[in-house]
């Protein structure tokens, strides 16, 4: 058995108190729960309402050094080539400025072409600009509608819609909302590939066409790693702002693809979402082990995965603001780690990526959380919370939507006897709460930046590469399959449902 088997095997057999025995410890609050100082206002991340405890640390710790951990963790950081399959680096952390030095300059320079653009939109240079339909799928997607639907609840400098799907639903939905005269088109795609953002690319230039707009490709910006095949599909090269290829889809909404973040925030607000991030990769680089909130969050999701057979976990943001932070996190965890081979393509042998779901509170309490307290499956869950709320209203609002926050927790954890077995909540379940003090750009960028670098410890420790995704291409290529070639040549449950559907008619 290698070393790193046999700690799993020990970490699988140790012995796992129940919380309520973790908490009759003295000092399980003051080194679970952490408060951390950052530009955004301090956030609050405990986690003493999990199972950890020493001896777990213990073994875990040990299972760092022995998968490399450390080294890993710089490798990432020096920008080497961690995505082992794709032979590229993982430089999301260059795009705020902390990375191998020639990585973080180019970042930079492109940060200043995307500033320089941001700003002539803002000053009229490019004429009325109101709103930008922003076309991308995905990591292109995902991460700049979570940010704008966060950070302009009071307004934005200009107007962003967001498409993703092909289905034409969901782009005609945002030509309602605009006025081709005054809306301009950014196309998010990293490859400049993609079927889905390239087909709502096409339909965006008639719409523009048909109302009236007799210069459309004038009017898009494309935002990728491959600039030659933006410029191919006719956007004009100075409206191409660029990213490194070392920046993955699902970590790219610091580099360009955060484009219509800066538009709709300014690029300030941008600059600050950047700082944000920073402060959470200088505290995962170089806060020991021990007191690092990161380590501590993936050790405790490896607990959970590896040694109390959980095949999920939840995340509930107790904040509408951020309705749309567990959709990003489900990328960010399934796609990263959801793999079934190591780094040398053997086998994992044991479970990946947790399932990630969840949703808003209070509205997931009325729906899903009967099965937290008492279905059959431990599902560790994560509570997200503001202090400052984000509206207007009486306080009475904030103040009960925290304290149903802090009762689930606490509800989960405590658990109550009854004699009628309906009536009883086993209690001793997980849960890890982050609470930040406000929610704007700085907050919000460290607390992805935190879940960025939790996905990657788990990675690290596991020993699979959480930086590719071929898991998702097999599906595309029977999609084009059957674009390309009609209806034929495939189970007879494809065919008669292709048929059915009218294909090849
Ligand atoms: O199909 C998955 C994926 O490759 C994601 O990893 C990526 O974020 C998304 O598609 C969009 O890709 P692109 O930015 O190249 O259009």
């Amino acid at each position: 058995m290698t070393d790193a088997a046999a700690l799993w095997k020990s970490l699988e057999t140790l012995e796992f108190p129940t919380l309520a025995a973790l908490f009759a410890a003295s000092g399980r609050l003051d080194r679970y729960a952490t408060t951390l100082d950052l530009p955004g206002g301090p956030i609050r991340f405990d986690w003493s309402k999990t199972h950890l405890h020493q001896a777990a640390e213990t073994i875990l710790g040990d299972l760092a050094t022995a998968q490399g951990f450390a080294e890993k963790r710089r490798q990432l950081f020096d920008g080497e080539p961690v995505n082992n399959t794709e032979g590229r680096a993982a430089e999301h952390t260059a795009q705020r400025g902390i990375g191998a030095a020639a990585s973080v300059v180019e970042a930079e320079a492109l940060h200043e072409r995307m500033k320089a653009l941001v700003d002539a939109i803002h000053e009229g240079l490019l004429g009325d600009v109101k709103s930008l339909i922003h076309i991308g799928i995905g990591g292109s997607a995902l991460g700049p509608a979570l940010a704008i639907d966060a950070l302009t609840r009071d307004g934005a400098r200009v107007a962003v819609h967001v498409v993703s799907n092909i289905d034409g639903c969901a782009l005609e939905a945002a030509f309602k909302l605009c006025d081709p005269a005054t809306t301009m088109i950014a196309l998010a795609s990293k490859t400049f590939t993609t079927t889905e953002t390239l087909t709502n690319a096409a339909s965006a230039l008639d719409w523009l066409r048909q109302g009236g707009v007799d210069d459309a490709y004038g009017r898009v910006i494309a935002l990728t790693a491959a600039p030659e095949k933006a410029v191919e599909w006719g956007v004009d090269d100075t409206r191409v702002l660029p990213f490194a290829q070392s920046v993955g889809g699902r970590y790219s909404l610091w580099s360009s693809i955060g484009f219509p973040i800066a538009l709709a925030i300014g690029f300030d607000g941008f600059a600050e979402f950047l700082a944000g991030a920073a402060a959470i990769d200088l505290h995962f680089l170089e806060t020991p082990i021990e007191r690092n909130i990161v380590v501590r969050a993936a050790f405790a999701d490896l607990i959970y995965t590896q040694a109390l057979g959980c095949q999920t976990r939840a995340v509930f943001a107790y904040d509408e603001r951020l309705s749309l932070l567990p959709s990003y996190l489900q990328q960010l965890e399934m796609e990263s780690n959801g793999k079934r081979v190591t780094t040398d393509g053997r086998p994992l042998g044991r479970p990946s990526a947790p399932v990630t779901w969840g949703g808003v509170g209070t509205d997931a309490q009325h729906a899903v959380f009967q099965l937290l307290h008492q279905g059959t499956h431990l599902i560790p869950v994560d509570f997200i919370a503001v202090k400052i709320p984000g509206h207007d209203l009486d306080p009475v609002h904030h103040q009960i939507l925290l304290s149903n926050c802090f009762a689930q927790g606490a509800a989960l954890m405590a658990g109550k006897a009854s004699d009628d077995g309906a009536r009883a909540y086993p209690g001793n379940r997980p849960s890890a709460t982050m609470l930040a003090e406000d929610l704007n750009p700085a907050t919000l960028g460290a607390l992805i930046a935190f879940h960025e670098h939790r996905v990657f410890v788990s990675a690290a420790l596991l020993g699979i590469n959480p930086f590719d995704q071929f898991g998702v291409e097999l599906g595309k290529a029977i999609a084009k399959q059957i674009d390309t070639g009609g209806g034929k040549g495939f189970d007879a449950s494809t065919e008669a449902l292709l048929a059915a559907a009218g294909f090849g008619e």
